[in-house]
């Protein structure tokens, strides 16, 4: 309906409709004079044609014509172009008239004979009018587009933030090693980006019926923060009605409803299932903050629980698969040992003296877990070995010493091919190497060794020697000790040999074997 170019003034174009040629002819020099460019109709048909063809801005017309009428030809403008000033001239105005031009969007009346400076001030009003006008269109569309961009805007900023939480969540949790873990990061989480005063999480099962706090998290720890009893027992009653409404529970405003005491503000309770049962239960509480919990944060509390409840599920799977794994490997050490009547209990005893040395070398539970693993599996790459070389009564040809070599590539590639024990593996590959570079597969020296290779080296020859093998006598003890001592910082690490001589000196050694 708008016409899209407003031109300036002097350009603007103008249509006279009117049957008296002569006063066709006056208007058109009149504003043509003027700048303007004129068009001329001798009646509402030929005007219509011209409106179609040209951007007309205003149209000056009679009322009485042949073939169609000003009024007729008022409407028809209204209808295609409601912006296009009309104004009507006619020599008498009846009443009818005057309303029907009104309701047909007429603007202005102009009584004949008409003056052409009164019909330039019309002309001059309405135009600036019509600017206004489609000014005010054109701005009302943009305030509307602007509206809408804003809010676009703030929803694409909603979504960039939630999707940022999300992402921190999820790459919180990937890095969770075990369950326990997972629900010290869940309360942990919930401070961060919830913002609550108080987050824990509760066990709570068919094996578990009362809820039994595992974690907690407090924003700002003090003794203020410590809980009632009767705050205690109306969480605890709240839990037990989340669990069993098996529903994500928020009170937004605490107003003592649920028989929550007023000193918590702002309530959540999120179950956390693992296939469908639930196991647990996240509560999150506001005390001191403005902040009240809303859907949004019921939403995150329950994509966190999702999440940590599918890293649970697969630690266990991994536990599993890990524990399966053990088993099943550590049976091809027990045949191998069991084929060699000498290296019975070899595995066991190098595990446990490794694991001491790494106790009292101050290794991480995680450390001595790989410690377990590689003692009891060192050894494994043994499997590949013939029956003819392994359990030779006598001293190894070169060739077949080269042979026996290996067996710590191939124990570690048997280890390495299920890709889930790295660490375990290059503990395996390196527990011949030698501190000065002398030993195999790699001859790698020093901290190229993994440490836990260094301490079961030790432990690897310290058994060995002390114990009878197939083709020699085991060696007396100071012997053997002389020996350990011989290789530190040769073939042991001098740290290693040093723990070793202490909890030998001590008698932890002697105790084991
Ligand atoms: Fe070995």
């Amino acid at each position: 309906m708008l016409k899209e170019n407003m031109k300036n003034e002097k350009e603007e174009k103008i249509l006279f409709v009117d049957d008296e040629e002569s006063i066709l002819d006056i208007a058109s020099e009149y504003f043509q004079h003027k700048g303007y460019q004129v068009f001329t109709a001798k009646n509402g048909l030929e005007a219509v044609k011209i409106l179609g063809d040209k951007n007309i801005d205003c149209c000056f017309t009679d009322i009485n014509m042949p073939e169609m009428d000003g009024l007729e030809l008022a409407e028809h403008i209204r209808k295609t172009d409601n912006t296009i000033p009309v104004i009507i001239m006619t020599g008498y105005p009846s009443l009818d008239n005057t309303i029907r031009t009104l309701k047909n969007g007429v603007v202005d009346f102009l009584i004949k004979p008409v003056n052409l400076n009164q019909m330039e001030v019309c002309l001059k009003r309405v135009l600036r009018e019509r600017q206004l006008f489609v000014e005010n269109i054109i701005l009302k569309k943009e305030m509307e587009g602007k509206e809408q961009l804003e809010r676009l805007n703030r929803e694409l900023l909603y979504k960039v933030e939630e999707l940022n939480i999300l992402n921190k969540i999820m790459s919180d949790f990937t890095i969770t090693s075990s369950s326990s873990d997972v629900f010290k990061r869940l309360v942990d989480i919930t401070i961060k980006i919830i913002h609550a005063d108080e987050a824990r999480f509760y066990i709570i099962n068919k094996a578990v019926k009362r809820p039994f706090e595992v974690t907690a998290a407090i924003s700002i720890p003090n003794k203020a923060n410590k809980r009632s009893a009767d705050t205690d027992k109306a969480v605890e009653k709240l839990i037990i009605e989340t669990v069993s409404d098996e529903v994500p529970l928020l009170i937004s405003e605490n107003k003592g409803a649920r028989g929550l005491p007023k000193d918590i503000l702002s309530f959540m309770a999120v179950p956390l299932a693992i296939r469908e049962k639930v196991f647990g239960v996240l509560t999150a509480c506001i005390k001191k903050s403005d902040i009240r919990f809303t859907e949004k944060d019921l939403y995150y509390l329950s994509f966190m629980t999702n999440k940590a409840a599918y890293v649970i599920e697969n630690l266990a799977l991994y536990e599993n698969i890990y524990e399966n794994l053990f088993s099943t490997l550590y049976a091809f050490v027990k045949a191998i040992e069991a084929r060699d009547p000498y290296t019975q209990q070899h595995s066991n005893r190098v595990t446990d003296i490794a694991i001491v040395i790494g106790k009292e070398m101050g290794c991480t539970s995680e450390e001595l877990d790989i410690l377990n693993f590689a003692g009891h599996l060192h050894d494994i790459g043994k499997i590949g070995i013939r029956d003819a070389i392994l359990l030779k009564p006598s001293s190894y040809t070169e060739e077949e010493y080269n042979i026996i070599k290996e067996h710590p590539i191939i124990g570690a590639s048997i280890v390495g091919q299920l890709g889930l024990l790295d660490s375990e593996k290059q503990i395996i590959k390196c527990h011949h190497e030698g501190f000065d570079g002398t030993g195999y597969p790699n001859g790698l020296k020093k901290e190229e060794i993994p440490l836990l290779a260094r301490i079961l080296s030790v432990a690897d020859v310290y058994d060995a020697i002390s114990s009878d093998r197939a083709y020699r006598k085991k060696m007396e003890k100071n012997k053997v000790i002389k020996l350990i001592k011989e290789g530190r910082g040769t073939q042991f690490d001098p740290d290693v040999v040093d723990t070793f001589l202490k909890l030998y000196d001590d008698g932890v050694i002697e105790k084991i074997i």
